[in-house]
């Protein structure tokens, strides 16, 4: 079924140039000038196209995900489709990915992989660690939905943190879709110019329970010494056996994105990459470093792009918290 795969894939993909090069346009008109226009942010759409790609692709099940997809007005589903087409033949014939998206084997990821790859190391320390928190908080949430799926349960308080410009957006789509929400606390903050603990506190954040402070995609965008201060913050008031599960960038991937084209279409929606660590050696030495000078220890982590010559482009890193 394989090669048969193959030979259907190739002509079709050829014959669907043009609607690939359309259904590119379209997302890209979608994420970049509506999301400009309604003042949202254009990488939280990064983020909800790759996971709808990989619920379509059954290699995540995740229909919170496709139904808020569905109903936000700054991605295109039709786009996305007229753009996949061809590979999702292929997936469907051959019963496997291939191309794109794909599972490649720990440390041989490259860029194109990295949102994929990325939810798959999150969703794996994720599951372990839901079994013994009794709080999830996700810090600059985004159109995430994992406190929407298989993660709900009574005995677990939800949390989601995000500027409130997106946020606001998010819970009217919400609202206006079937999703149930009502289980989550929605807590409008900007970490670079507010105080977001003290918020979370105010908004019920039990500091007496153990916590998993959820932080993906996030960190590039902030500086250092913002990425830091949250550090600081959160191990000051989580209670020993939390966790704290972020990204951390290489250096090398944040001056990717932080100049040519990269950075023109950043600036579209006033994001821009700032905070990286410096993989291009050492890379472990340097993650333990880090982590230990805000007094917490490494966990499990996954090096994505390690067996390149530069050095991983990015880290999944549990830090925990005693
Ligand atoms: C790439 S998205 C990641 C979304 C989500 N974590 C996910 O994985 O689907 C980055 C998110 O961080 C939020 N963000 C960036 N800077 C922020 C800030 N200073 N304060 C609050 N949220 C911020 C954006 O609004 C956006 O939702």
């Amino acid at each position: 079924m394989n090669i048969l795969s193959w030979i259907i894939y190739v002509p079709l993909q050829i014959l669907f140039l043009p609607a690939v090069i359309l259904g590119v346009s379209l997302v890209g008109y979608k994420q970049i000038v509506v999301s400009k226009k309604l003042g949202l942010s254009m990488t939280a759409i990064e983020v909800i196209n790759g996971r709808w790609t990989m619920h379509i692709f059954g290699m995540r099940k995740d229909e919170a995900t496709a139904s808020l997809a569905a109903a936000l007005p700054n991605t295109s589903l039709f786009g996305l489709w007229l753009t996949l087409f061809p590979l999702w033949v292929k997936y469907k014939i051959s019963g496997r990915v291939a191309v794109y998206p794909r599972v490649p084997e720990l440390g041989s990821e490259s860029i194109v992989d990295l949102i994929v790859a990325r939810t798959l190391y999150f969703d794996r320390v994720i599951e372990r660690a839901m079994e013994q928190v009794d709080q999830l908080v996700v810090m600059g949430a985004g159109y995430d939905m994992r406190a929407y799926e298989k993660l709900r349960r009574n005995n677990v308080a939800f949390f989601e943190l995000d500027q409130p410009s997106v946020q606001a957006h998010k819970l009217a789509t919400l609202k206006s879709s079937d999703i149930v929400f009502e289980h989550v606390t929605f807590v409008s903050v900007d970490f670079a110019n507010e105080n977001a603990i003290d918020k979370l506190i105010e908004s019920g954040f039990d500091k007496s329970k153990k916590t998993l402070f959820l932080w993906e995609g996030v960190t590039l965008y902030l500086s250092q010494a913002e990425v830091r201060k949250t550090m600081r913050d959160i191990r000051n008031i989580a209670t020993a056996g939390s966790v704290l599960l972020a990204d951390i960038y290489a250096e090398r991937f944040i001056e990717f994105g932080g100049k040519g084209s990269s950075k023109k279409t950043l600036e579209r929606t006033d994001e821009g990459v700032d905070f990286g660590l410096n993989f291009s050696s050492k890379h472990e030495q340097t993650l333990s470093e880090f982590v230990k000078s805000e007094s917490m220890s490494v966990g499990e982590r996954f090096f994505l792009g390690e067996k390149s010559d530069k050095g991983p482009f990015v880290v999944v890193v549990e830090m925990l918290i005693d």
